[in-house]
Order: structure tokens, then sequence, then C-alpha cells
């Protein structure tokens, strides 16, 4: 225990009063330290770089100076998405941002959580690739009140504000499939195998197979004996819609126009079990390596090539130019139902037997012993 005396009494009473008024100041500087929120503070004050995302959690942009770009994707069930995710993020990164990508396996419920999610972590721009155009517009609007733009890549989300749209000239895509089955099959009974109904490609695609089909059916020169979408895009969706048709016409169809290669090699198997595939011709999108070989093997007729270093390089450069606050360069508006989206639209290319080697062997999208096999000409 410590004893004082009468000097010692005054010199303790000076010490004690300036250990008071040190003691208040500690107390009024870590009561200010703790209002500015730089430790957890009081979360009731906004703060400029720190918004609400979609669950109502603190999302906070981090100001490092870093580009996050978040990449929400419906699928990898095609292989050209693989190619999309593998030449976005490295152009991204070309381009000194962060890329953040989550695959939603064509469940809206889970795409909405992981864009959430992206959110959350403060992502400076949001990529979206919707497996259902008007569901996803709730990702919009989430992205939107946390201060985040979004780019809506290959495919449109509908009924949003979406600030840009990336992608190649859909229903140009169509019009070049009729195209090239209408060369070859100028009259007949024709079977349509659209795409997904919940995706606004697929509803591209048909107008544009519409726009050149419809004078030949006003002729009465072309019958479209079959019409129906393709759940998800699912391969053995059109083998099995492709058998219906098949029964309903006892095999007599003279042409095929399937919304992409996938469920073009599904119509094919159902072609090849009525003894038809390589005597029907059958149009696909996509250049994939199986539709290539079918294309070179002569059991599809063409497809539709879409350059997707192209597409990726061009969405990359202007999703980090718009998370830098700069306005998109775009020079077409393509409306989703709301508003009139500022655009880039990219063009396709129709690849048949004849022209294969000059477009997609030529640009090393698939090289030629893969696409010929090991007896390439
Ligand atoms: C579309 C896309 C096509 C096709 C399809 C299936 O939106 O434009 O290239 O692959 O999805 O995933």
């Amino acid at each position: 225990m410590l004893e004082l005396n009468g000097k010692r009494k005054t010199a303790l009473r000076r010490w004690l009063r300036i250990a008071g008024v040190a003691l208040a100041a500690l107390v009024l500087w870590t009561l200010a330290t703790l209002g500015s929120g730089r430790d957890g503070g009081d979360s009731r004050r906004s703060y400029p770089d720190e918004t609400q995302d979609g669950r109502g959690q603190i999302a906070r942009k981090r100001d490092d100076g870093i580009i996050r770009v978040g990449f929400s994707m419906d699928t990898l069930q095609e292989e050209r998405w693989i190619k999309d995710q593998e030449l976005f993020g490295k152009a991204v990164e070309a381009l000194g941002g962060e890329f953040i990508v989550m695959t939603a396996d064509s469940d809206d419920a889970k795409q909405i959580e992981q864009a959430e999610t992206m959110i959350g972590m403060g992502v400076d721009l949001l990529v979206v690739v919707p497996h259902d155009a008007e569901a996803a517009a709730t990702i919009v609007s989430k992205a939107h009140a946390a201060g985040i733009k979004v780019l809506s890549y290959d495919r449109l989300v509908r009924n949003a504000d979406v600030d840009l749209y990336v992608s190649f000239d859909n229903e140009r895509v169509g019009e070049l499939m009729a195209e090239s089955i209408t060369k070859l099959a100028p009259a007949g009974k024709y079977v349509f195998i659209g795409g997904s109904d919940t995706d606004y490609n697929a509803h591209l695609v048909k107008k544009g197979v519409f726009n050149v089909l419809q004078p030949y059916i006003d002729r009465g020169e072309i019958t479209v004996v079959f019409d129906q979408w393709t759940p998800n895009w699912l391969p053995a969706n059109a083998r099995e819609n492709m058998r219906i048709a098949l029964e309903a016409n006892d095999g007599r169809i003279d042409a095929v126009i399937a919304g992409n290669d996938g469920t073009a090699g599904g119509a094919i198997e159902a072609l090849a079990e009525w003894d038809l595939a390589g005597r029907v011709p059958v149009a696909g999108q996509d250049a994939e390596l199986a539709a290539a070989q079918r294309i070179v093997a002569g059991t599809q007729t063409m497809t539709v090539y879409k350059p997707i270093r192209q597409l990726a390089e061009v969405a990359a450069e202007l999703a980090v130019s718009m998370a830098k606050g700069e306005s998109p360069r775009a020079d077409r508006l393509v409306n989703n139902g709301k508003i009139d989206v500022p655009s880039v639209l990219l063009t396709p290319i129709a690849v048949d037997a004849a022209n294969i080697d000059d477009t997609i062997i030529a640009d090393g999208f698939h090289s030629r012993e893969d696409v010929y096999g090991a007896a390439a000409p």
C-alpha cells in the first residue's frame, strides 16, 4: 500500500490533475476514432464508398485502385463458355484488372445469389451471362443499388437498366443459318429446333431464321412442320424433339435448323436412327469441334462461327473502361423491353466444308488435325 507527506501531497495532487487531463483526452480521442468507423464502429452511418448489396449487407468497394470485374455465368455446358471464361479472364488481367467468376449451372436462384456475393465482395463492375433473361433483371437492380454497373455478355438481360450489351449479331446468326439451308433445300418440310426459351438469344436467332424463311413460306414452297424450344439447350431434349418430328412426318423431313451445335448434334442422332444423317441438311451455331468434324464428315451442313476471342477482348476492354467510370463506346442500340441498351454487336461467320479451313482452322479456333482427324487431306 502507498504512504504520503505535505510537499508530497501537493506534488501528488499536481500529478493526479495531469493524469486526469491525459485520461480525459485519451477517452475523447478513442470516442472520436470509433465514430469514424475505421475499426468497425457505428454501422448505421453510411460512407461514400460503402453501399448496400442485394441482401442489405454492407458492400464496400475497395479504393486500392485495382479494378475488380465479376463474371456471372449461366453454365459451362457448351464448349464455347469454357473459352469465354478463359479468354475474358485473361483479357481483364492483361488490362491490369482482377477477375472473379461464378457459374450458376442453369439455376436462376443460384445465379442471383452468386451475383449478390460478388456485389458484396465489392466488384467494380458486374458482367452477366443470364440463364433467364427476365429473372436476371433482379441482378441489375441489386448491382445498381450498390453503385455497380452491369455489362450483358453475349446474352441480353431483359426489362432492366442494363448499362452495356456486348455480343454477336444474333439475328444475323439466324439469317446465315437459313440462307445456307435454303440454298440446298429451297422447298419442302422444315424442322426448327429452337434454343432455350429463357435465353433471349434463342428468340433473336429464331427471328433471323424466319426473316429468311417467311417469303418461302408465303409462296408455299417451305412448310415448317415442327417448331419447338429446347429447354436449357440440352442436346438430349433436341434429340427427343427431332424424334417426335420424324415420327409425325414419317421421316419425310427436308431440312433442319437447330439453335446451336449441341442441339444440331442431338437432331442428327435422331436423323441417324432413320438413316437420314448426311442426307438432310442441318444448320447449327458455335463452331464446336464436334460440329466441325460433322461438317467435314458430311452429316452437318454448316455452323455459325463466332470468334470468341474477339468478343472476350472487346467486352473486357469495355468492362474495365466502364469500371474506371468512363462511358461505354457503343455504336448500336438494342431494345430489351425496357430501354434501348447501348450495344456492340460483332459479326458472325457462316462456315461449311468449303470455307472451314479459311475460317475456324485459319484462326486456330480448332486445329486441322482435330477437325479432320489423322486422315487430314
Ligand atoms: C446462346 C449463345 C450460343 C449458344 C447457347 C447455348 O446464348 O449465344 O452461342 O451456345 O447460348 O449456351
